[in-house]
């Protein structure tokens, strides 16, 4: 799926001018629910559907996030479920966090499995810069190759490998980023447009 909801083209009032992530989660997974007669898939509670079949979750704190060392916490909020097979699938990916460390960046979701108790949490991919992704992107927004973890694997019943490639994330902290960071990114569109 070529998820590229922050791109002018697709939704720059959602995207471009709110922080946030943008995120397509498998788009294979999407459109394999999709294809039954009883698949279904929404968003809610801070997450929108994107026009390309992305998912957009709202920021919700960044206070934990240290835009200089690159490191810490970046809570975004919003729940992505989907449905199918008479309910024997049912997946959700719910308040998504970027969990920055000197060694790398993990996505964590809330674990579906002790629902409704929100404190625990799997990763459930892991995350490597995607320069040529960032590219492009508005000032603000980057883009992280996407991993399944182990994790990750048991959410989609281990048919996917660890490991496996999943939608490319694209996000935005919300907090101002150093200077050389908005010069290396030529915005689609002008912000305020
Ligand atoms: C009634 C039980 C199920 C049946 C009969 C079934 C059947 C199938 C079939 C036939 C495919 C191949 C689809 C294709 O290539 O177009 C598939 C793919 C898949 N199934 Fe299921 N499935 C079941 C339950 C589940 C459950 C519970 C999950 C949990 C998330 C799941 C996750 C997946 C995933 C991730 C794929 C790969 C989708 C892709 O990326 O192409 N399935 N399944």
């Amino acid at each position: 799926m070529n998820s590229s909801a922050v791109t002018a083209e697709s939704d720059p009032a959602e995207s471009a001018l709110r922080a946030g992530l943008s995120w397509g989660v498998k788009g294979s997974f999407t459109r394999y629910v999709a294809s039954m007669p009883d698949g279904r898939y929404g968003a809610g509670h801070g997450a929108t559907e994107t026009a390309d079949g992305a998912f957009f979750f709202e920021l919700d704190d960044a206070s934990g996030y240290d835009p200089r060392a690159q490191e810490g916490l970046v809570k975004y909020r919003g729940d992505v479920r989907f449905k199918a097979h008479g309910g024997m699938l049912f997946v959700m990916i719910v308040d998504p966090w970027l969990e920055f460390h000197e060694d790398g960046v993990l996505l964590t979701v809330v674990d579906a499995e002790r629902w409704p108790d929100r404190d625990h949490r799997i990763t459930l991919a892991t995350l490597r810069p995607d320069e040529r992704g960032s590219r492009g992107l508005p000032p603000g927004w980057r883009c992280q190759e996407a991993r399944l973890s182990a994790e990750g694997a048991a959410v989609f019943n281990d048919v996917y490998p660890v490991g496996e490639v999943l939608e490319p994330a694209r996000y935005c902290t919300g907090v101002p980023t150093a200077a050389h960071d908005a010069e290396s990114v030529t915005p689609p569109v002008a912000p305020g447009r």
